[in-house]
């Protein structure tokens, strides 16, 4: 008798977070991110000298990671690392980029399982990351995977990027996007590939409204 889910899987730069957050301001559910679940234990590890070999700590960190998802005053999440405030902080493309290595190490996806389990409250949760269908959820009543080309893909997250300041060249990020599409795609835990009865979305030439739309639909057809 669980609540009821909603997995949205995806690679990176698909609109996955923002749709989801969407979804789930709409219908009033719960809301996990589970990247950023990865993205804080590269910066707790960064943080505890915690090199990407050491798979017992890792291990032992994913399962301990001291988190908190609270609501700041403008009711944005803001999320906490062991006291700290570590919103911005988690979104870079290095932490990015590291958490998907530890992302492939199957003790490391071990420890975050029941973490994210947990996240299951009535009265609903949406989901999003790469596995939340396949391997976190499997029982979810709505599995969407949502992509779209990865020219789309880097030029949304260049407009973000560009928005902080950074300064990063397009091309540059085509190819880090197809890097970790691949690494992603084809490591042996829990690879990046939609759900059986997954809703395969490609919103390459949509608006973000338009696939909350689709999802929405979905959504009341299952209630
Ligand atoms: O979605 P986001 O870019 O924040 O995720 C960071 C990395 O964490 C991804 O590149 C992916 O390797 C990993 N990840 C994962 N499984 C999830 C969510 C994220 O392997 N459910």
């Amino acid at each position: 008798n669980q609540a009821p889910v909603i997995t949205i899987d995806g690679p990176s730069g698909a609109g996955k977070g923002t749709v989801s957050q969407l979804v789930a301001e709409k219908l009033g559910w719960h809301l996990l991110d589970s990247g950023a679940l990865y993205r804080l234990l590269a910066l707790a590890a960064s943080h505890h000298g915690i090199e990407t070999d050491d798979v017992e700590a890792l291990k032992v960190l994913a399962e301990h990671l001291d988190i908190q998802f609270q609501q700041a005053d403008d009711n944005a999440i803001e999320i906490v690392l062991e006291g700290e405030v570590v919103t911005q902080a988690i979104r870079t493309e290095i932490i990015g980029n590291q958490a998907s290595k530890l992302a492939a190490i199957p003790s490391v996806r071990e420890g975050l399982l029941l973490r994210q389990r947990a996240f299951v409250q009535e009265p609903g949760l949406v989901a999003d990351g790469r596995d939340m269908g396949t391997v976190v959820f499997p029982e979810a009543s709505i599995k969407v995977f949502l992509t779209a080309s990865p020219e789309e893909r880097a030029q949304r997250r260049l407009m973000q990027l560009q928005q902080k300041g950074d300064e990063v060249k397009l091309d540059e990020l085509v190819k880090t996007i197809k890097e970790r599409d691949e690494r992603d795609a084809n490591r042996p835990v829990a690879p990046l590939v939609p759900a059986v009865g997954a809703l395969v979305i490609d919103s390459t030439d949509m608006t973000i409204d338009q696939v909350v739309d689709v999802i929405m639909v979905e959504a009341a057809k299952a209630s």
